[in-house]
């Protein structure tokens, strides 16, 4: 890992597009200049180090074809690095995004996987938890005072007790578990130093150990939550790592990314009351609204992928082992497909063509859960309180592929 961040810093200061988007401290406070320069430059702009697009056909053609991947194939590294990179993955924690977690495994693998999950994020499934999370979002409401932490006391607290109740983890636990999140959150992100490396390691570790035990007790005394049916399948088993990586990938996808359309969504209505007030007038605006936040500022601005066999994308031929950066967050602000697109406007008709969710087979299994959290989420909020205001400095997040605040402090009404 020290080798992929010094390597990705020296191409940063060289000029390399792609490793700008990971160590640019301007990218990070605004990324979306940097997408239009992408964007300018070509389809697909070849780096020092991998291939990014910032264009909406060619991301989504990318996502889409069944010419890339998402497994890693150390057999193309040089033999010595390839060892060095074995003998790495040996040592490090199983997280969220390591293999044999679903996102990043091919099929059949990855088909398998995601079948045994898919029943419970189904749109009716999901549907049938209405009336539960408006009564969490209510409840979390009901405990804050006048000026709150829009974050860290709402918006990060409304996801991880839903999810918590589906997989069936203790409601107790949800502090602990926002904690290993954002330890291990960096992961995603490269170009991290040691210590940084470190920390999430730690944050992964430390959830395992508490997933094993609680596989432990599951194996003893089931309950009717989804793990308890991961642990007790019959016929086609898990392998204990399946069972782990599984379980951490929908804990912390169910709650490192909602987190951010929650603070980014509220964020941006705070800043456009006239928005806000379409959204009162006439409240069946509320889902397009929940897409335009999502493809406004998307809480998950790339994603990867690892061409499989030869292949042209936008008249480039690419070949097997060759990585390609779909810029999400960039594709949501292409001018082909969205008419002004830096501007931020609840009723546009195509917001749901963004690729906040991606695409193709690893498309976001909690698609329905999160659009479902957001509207209820920012709307119970925003009926509560219709005159929140922004009540000191916010604080975005530290890391870049997930992208939004970390602390958004507010004010129920303006005190003059
Ligand atoms: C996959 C975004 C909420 C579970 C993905 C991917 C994206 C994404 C971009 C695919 C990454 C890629 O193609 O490389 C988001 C956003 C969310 C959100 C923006 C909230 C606003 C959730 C929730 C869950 C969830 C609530 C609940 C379990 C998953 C899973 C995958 C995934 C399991 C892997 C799917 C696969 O590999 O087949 N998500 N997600 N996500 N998401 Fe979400």
């Amino acid at each position: 890992h020290g080798f992929a961040r010094l390597g990705i810093s020296a191409a940063a200061r060289k000029g390399d597009p792609q490793a700008r988007f990971f160590v640019d401290p301007a990218v990070r406070a605004d990324p979306y200049p940097f997408y239009d320069q992408i964007r300018a430059q070509g389809p697909l702009v070849h780096g020092r180090i991998m291939w990014a697009t910032a264009r909406h056909d060619v991301a989504s053609a990318v996502l889409r074809s069944e010419a890339f991947g998402v497994g890693f194939n150390d057999q193309r590294l040089p033999a010595p690095i390839a060892l060095l990179w074995r003998l790495g993955r040996r040592t490090a924690p199983i997280g969220p995004v390591d293999p044999p977690s679903m996102l990043v495994t091919d099929p059949p693998d990855h088909t398998r996987y995601r079948r045994l999950v898919s029943k419970v994020f189904t749109a009716r499934a999901i549907e049938a938890l209405r009336p539960k999370i408006e009564r969490t979002a209510e409840e979390l409401l009901d405990g804050l005072g006048p000026r709150f932490d829009l974050v860290e006391q709402y918006a990060a607290l409304l996801p991880v007790t839903v999810i918590a109740d589906i997989l069936g983890v203790p409601l107790a636990m949800r502090r602990q578990f926002l904690d290993w999140g954002t330890m291990a959150a960096p992961t995603l992100d490269l170009g991290l130093t040691y210590r940084q490396y470190r920390r999430t390691e730690i944050g992964i570790r430390q959830s395992n150990a508490w997933m094993r035990g609680h596989f432990e007790r599951l194996r003893r005394e089931p309950g009717d939550d989804l793990l308890s049916q991961l642990v007790h399948l019959e016929g086609e088993q898990l392998t204990d790592d399946e069972l782990l990586a599984t379980a951490g990938l929908l804990l912390a996808a169910g709650f490192e990314t909602t987190v951010n359309l929650l603070g980014t969504g509220a964020a941006l209505l705070m800043a456009h009351p006239a928005q806000l007030e379409l959204l009162r007038d006439d409240p069946s605006l509320w889902r397009g609204a929940v897409e335009e936040m999502l493809r406004f500022d998307s809480p998950v601005q790339n994603s990867a992928r690892i061409c499989q066999r030869p292949v042209e994308i936008a008249g480039i031929q690419l070949h097997p082992g060759h990585v390609v950066v779909p810029m999400l967050g960039g594709a949501n602000r292409d001018p082909a497909v969205f008419a002004d697109p830096g501007r931020f406007d609840v009723t546009r008709a195509n917001a749901r063509d963004h690729l906040s969710f991606s695409g193709g087979v690893h498309y976001c299994l909690g698609a329905a859960l999160a659009r479902l959290e957001g509207e209820i989420g920012l709307r119970t909020l925003f009926d509560r309180h219709p005159g929140l205001t922004v009540a000191g400095e916010p604080r975005r997040r530290k890391t870049r592929v997930l992208r939004g605040y970390e602390s958004l402090p507010v004010a129920v009404s303006v005190t003059v």
